[in-house]
């Protein structure tokens, strides 16, 4: 089943149980100032949970372009190199804004899951939340009663969590509540006959990973950490949508899935270098498939990447898309804003911004290439010669002085310096590095 057939199911269903499809909300938060980008589909409904504003309707579904690369949910590092981090990627979701509570939501993501979508219920985990007596709220019986009425055999399936996994909140402050996620375990029946895949859920093992969030959003967390019930009751669902396709799919990662391959079919045309055959080209592949969306998505939604807030991380993320081309598959000149229509074929029936805008994409993703690799082969040169020096001298710590240097001779971002020191597990000096600034922002308010 194609990804685009299988986001139309998903809304089908909602549809049918009273649900209006409605858009995804742009990926950058333009008026929420704990918020840059949105890394989560109830983002957009934060003021309805709180009782700011009232819904129009009580029940609606979509699918909503996320981004994790900051504050509270991060994935950055992670990304490329494992098969299931993304930094943009689509969350499913369904809403009852004070309307169903728990037993739909959960039979209602039972049904599709096992009914519609047919996957079978002895791959599937529940998690429940065990309560917290500092918060004071308790274990999530009602969630587990119903969880019951699902599992032939409850006994195995349904496990109990702490606050970490098992109670949702945006960031420090807002919406929040207990949470019922639902696992899967797509590893080989001998596998799995010889470790229970329960042993496994929230390990970080890449086959057996949370496929949908149910969250209870009875709380606000206020500035001052308390738990202040919230006026009704909602319900907001998340459902990692290229997780799901990588399960229909047969497959055993997420980038093998058409949405990614496709784009990497491309990437692999444009720099001869085919996915699956060496672990460096693979996670290079992986990484600007990746970043590639993520950065379109952003720039088609008015953030370009620029030296502060949004713009910066953009940038970030960009710029350790073309470090990968460049380091993984000896790409020394621009070829990502390449891929911008292969995205947009894949994505823009679902996503027309990307097709409307597809050469303004292109034009500032080929910019930015075009000027980070000026300094990006001086830079890493110059990385590795500090980093052998540093291995002789047996020491592990790059001086603030030198990153500085980098810094303000050639614009080599230091979070590249730090990131490639992490890589050889080193670390770069960071007072020294910024009194260095310091240093230079008063010597030129002197020149001034
Ligand atoms: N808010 C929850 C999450 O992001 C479910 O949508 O996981």
């Amino acid at each position: 089943m194609k990804s685009n057939e299988l986001r139309q199911i998903f809304f089908e269903f909602f549809r049918s149980k009273g649900h209006i499809i409605v858009p995804s909300a742009p990926m950058v938060v333009k008026n929420d100032p704990t918020l840059m980008f949105t890394n989560a589909g109830m983002n957009q409904f934060k003021d309805i949970f709180l009782g700011n504003h009232n819904a129009t309707v009580n029940r609606v579904a979509n699918s909503q372009k996320c981004l994790r690369v900051s504050g509270k949910h991060n994935d950055l590092e992670e990304v490329g190199h494992d098969t299931y981090h993304h930094t943009m990627f689509e969350m499913l979701g369904n809403w009852s804004f004070g309307d169903y509570f728990k037993k739909e939501a959960i039979e209602w993501a039972w049904e599709l899951l096992t009914e519609r979508l047919k996957i079978p219920e002895d791959r599937l985990y529940a998690t429940i939340f065990e309560g917290n007596t500092e918060e004071n709220v308790p274990k999530d019986d009602e969630a587990l009663m119903y969880w019951r009425e699902c599992f032939d055999n409850p006994g195995d399936r349904i496990i109990e969590g702490s606050k970490k996994d098992n109670f949702w909140e945006m960031g420090d402050t807002g919406p929040c509540g207990p949470c019922s996620e639902i696992h899967i375990d797509i590893r080989e029946d001998s596998e799995r006959s010889r470790l229970p895949g329960r042993e496994l859920i929230n390990k970080g093992h890449p086959q057996v990973i949370e496929l949908w969030n149910l969250v209870f959003i009875q709380y606000n967390r206020k500035n001052d950490g308390v738990l202040e019930p919230l006026p009704s009751k909602h319900v907001d669902t998340g459902m990692g949508f290229e997780r799901l396709c990588m399960v229909l799919q047969g497959k055993k990662s997420n980038y093998d899935t058409d949405i990614f391959q496709d784009i990497i079919t491309e990437i692999s045309r444009i720099t001869g270098k085919p996915y699956g055959k060496t672990e460096k080209w693979d996670t290079a592949l992986r990484v600007i498939s990746d970043h590639l969306r993520a950065v379109s998505f952003s720039i088609a939604d008015g953030q370009i990447p620029s030296n502060n807030k949004a713009g910066y991380v953009i940038r970030r993320i960009l710029r350790r898309a073309v470090r990968y081309g460049y380091t993984g598959l000896e790409m020394e000149e621009p070829f990502i804003f390449r891929l911008v229509p292969a995205l947009a074929r894949t994505m823009g029936s679902q996503y027309p911004e990307l097709v409307a805008r597809e050469d303004y994409i292109s034009k500032i993703i080929f910019e930015e290439e075009q000027s980070f690799l000026k300094t990006l082969g001086k830079g890493l040169r110059m990385m590795e010669k500090m980093i052998s020096d540093l291995r002789k001298e047996n020491r592990n710590v790059l001086p603030g002085r030198a990153a500085f240097e980098m810094y303000d001779t050639f614009g080599f971002p230091v979070d590249l310096t730090q990131l490639i020191l992490r890589e050889n597990d080193m670390h770069l000096d960071i007072t020294g590095f910024e009194s260095e600034m310091q240093l230079q922002k008063s010597r030129s308010r002197e020149d001034a």
